[in-house]
C-alpha cells in the first residue's frame, strides 16, 4: 500500500488513567514500531515483531533513541492572543481591558488574522501539539482564518467565533442576533469538515447578555457533536462580578446550566473558585475542565484543585491558555501544573501529567479512540521527544533509572527544544 509508513523508536501511550507508572494503563515499547496506513495507526508493537510486516519500499522514520508519544492536546488556548503573551502588571479584568481587547480588535483585518493563524499553527506543531480547542475573536473571519490554517496542515482543530455583546469595546462587540447568525454560518462551513469541529464560544457571562447566552445554549443543542467553550471561576473579582449580574444563579457554573450550556463537550477553562456541588454537576453532566497552570500563575488567579476535581470524577484536560498562559509548550505547562499542585500538597506524577496531556485531554473532548493514543485505529498524530534536547536534559536523563523519571525530567526541564519532530496523520509536519 503506497500510503503505508513505519515509525521506529521508544513508543509510549496510555490506555487508561494511570495511578502510577508500571500500570496496565500504559503501553510501552522500548524498541517499538508504529505502522501507519491512511493516516491511522494500523499496528503498534515491538519492532522485531512488526518489521517483517512492513511492505517493501514503505518509508521508515527512524527515531531510535527518541521517545514517541501521542500528539499533545491543548484544551484551552486563544490564537489571537499571541501578541499579548508577557504583558505585565495586571490581573484578569484589567489585563483584558488593557492588553487583550486591543490585540483582539486587530483581527477585524482578515490579513492580520490569516498571518496570525499561520504563526499559531506553526507554534503548536513546533511544540508537539496536534489538537487544540481554541478561541478565535468576535470576528467571524478570525474563525475562518484559523480553520483554514489548520485545514492546510490537516490538524485537528476545534474553534469558534467569540460571542460577546456587552461590556466590551465597540469594535469588539456583536449582538445577540448577529452572533448567532454568524456562528450558524461558520458551523455550516466548517463543523465536521475533515478534522475540524466547531465550538460555540461565549467568552464568559460578563460579556454576553442573557439574550446571547440563550442563543449560545440554542446553538449548542442544535447540531450533534458541537462543542461549547468558555471561562469559569478564574479570578475572585470576576466571580463576584458574575454573581452580581446573575443573582438568580446558585454559582458561576449554574449560570451556564441555566442557559443550556452544560453537558458533554462543554469545556470550561480554569474552574478555580468552584465548590463540590459544582464539581458534582460537572461530573454528572459530562462537562470538562481545562486546567491552565501557567495562566493561573501569571495572572495570579489562584490554584486549581486537581485532586478534588478528580475525586468527583470530572473530566480534565490541560490548557496553555496562551496569551494569559506563558508558553505553547505542553511540557512546560505540565511542569507548572506540578508546581501549582505542590503548593497545595498534591503530587502530580509524571504518568498522570502526560496522561492529562494526551488521553485525558482526548477523553475530556470525547475524542478518545481517535486522538490522544497510538492504539490501532487512532489517528496517527504523534510527537517525538529528544532526550538529548539540551545538555542539561541529556545529563539528567542519563541519570534516570525508570521511564517515569525520564518523563519527569521532560516535564520539568523540557520545552520546545525537546520536540524533535511532530507528525500529523503519520506525516512529518514539523522537524527540528
Ligand atoms: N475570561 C474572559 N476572557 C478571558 C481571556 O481572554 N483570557 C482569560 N484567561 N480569561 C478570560
Ligand atoms: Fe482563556
Amino acid at each position: 500500500a503506497p500510503d503505508t509508513r513505519a515509525v521506529r523508536g521508544e513508543i509510549l501511550y496510555f490506555t487508561g488513567e494511570p495511578a502510577a507508572l508500571g500500570d496496565a494503563a500504559i503501553a510501552h515499547f522500548p524498541d517499538g514500531l508504529l505502522l501507519v496506513r491512511g493516516g491511522r495507526i494500523d499496528a503498534v508493537g515491538p519492532a522485531a515483531e512488526l518489521l517483517p510486516r512492513l511492505p517493501s519500499g514503505a518509508p521508515l522514520h527512524d527515531y531510535r533513541g527518541k521517545l514517541i508519544l501521542p500528539g499533545f492536546i491543548d484544551t484551552h488556548i486563544h490564537y489571537a492572543q499571541v501578541d499579548v503573551i508577557a504583558s505585565p502588571g495586571e490581573q484578569l479584568l484589567n489585563w483584558l481591558q488593557k492588553y487583550t481587547f486591543p490585540a483582539e480588535a486587530r483581527f477585524a483585518d482578515p490579513q492580520h488574522a490569516a498571518a496570525a493563524a499561520d504563526f499559531f499553527c506553526g507554534e503548536l506543531l513546533r511544540n508537539g501539539t496536534t489538537t487544540a480547542l481554541a478561541f478565535a475573536t468576535v470576528h467571524p473571519g478570525s474563525a475562518d482564518a484559523l480553520f483554514a490554517a489548520a485545514h492546510r496542515r490537516r490538524m485537528r482543530m476545534i474553534t469558534g467565533k467569540v460571542l460577546m455583546d456587552r461590556h466590551c469595546p465597540p469594535g469588539l462587540c456583536d449582538t445577540g442576533t448577529t452572533g448567532e447568525a454568524e456562528s450558524r454560518a461558520l458551523i455550516e462551513r466548517w463543523h465536521g469538515r475533515d478534522r475540524l469541529l466547531y465550538a460555540v464560544t461565549p467568552r464568559f457571562p460578563a460579556t454576553s447578555s442573557a439574550e446571547q447566552m440563550r442563543a449560545a445554549g440554542r446553538l449548542f443543542a442544535e447540531h450533534p457533536g458541537l462543542y461549547l467553550q468558555s471561562h469559569l471561576a478564574e479570578n475572585r473579582q470576576e466571580v463576584a462580578w458574575i454573581a452580581r449580574v446573575h443573582p438568580e444563579a446558585r454559582s458561576y457554573l449554574d449560570v451556564f446550566s441555566r442557559f443550556g450550556q452544560l453537558g458533554p463537550r462543554s469545556v470550561f477553562a480554569h474552574c478555580i473558585w468552584i465548590d463540590d456541588e459544582d464539581r458534582e454537576r460537572m461530573a454528572g453532566t459530562g462537562a470538562a475542565i481545562s486546567f491552565c497552570p501557567t495562566s493561573n500563575l501569571f495572572l495570579g488567579s489562584g490554584l486549581f484543585d486537581l485532586e478534588r476535581a478528580r475525586a468527583h470524577g470530572v473530566r480534565i484536560g490541560i490548557g496553555t491558555d496562551v496569551g494569559a498562559g506563558t508558553s505553547f509548550s505542553m511540557l512546560q505547562t505540565l511542569g507548572e501544573a506540578y508546581k501549582v499542585l505542590q503548593l497545595q500538597g498534591q503530587a502530580l506524577g509524571a504518568a498522570q501529567a502526560f496522561y492529562l496531556a494526551t488521553l485525558g485531554g482526548a477523553r475530556s473532548l470525547y475524542l478518545d479512540g481517535r486522538i490522544g493514543s497510538l492504539a490501532p485505529g487512532c489517528e496517527a498524530d504523534f510527537v517525538v521527544l529528544d532526550p538529548a534536547a539540551t545538555p542539561l536534559v541529556a545529563r539528567r536523563i542519563a541519570g534516570c533509572a525508570t521511564l517515569a523519571e525520564r518523563l519527569f525530567v521532560f516535564m520539568t526541564l523540557g520545552d520546545d527544544r525537546a520536540v524533535l519532530a511532530t507528525h500529523v496523520l503519520g506525516e512529518p509536519a514539523w522537524r527540528r
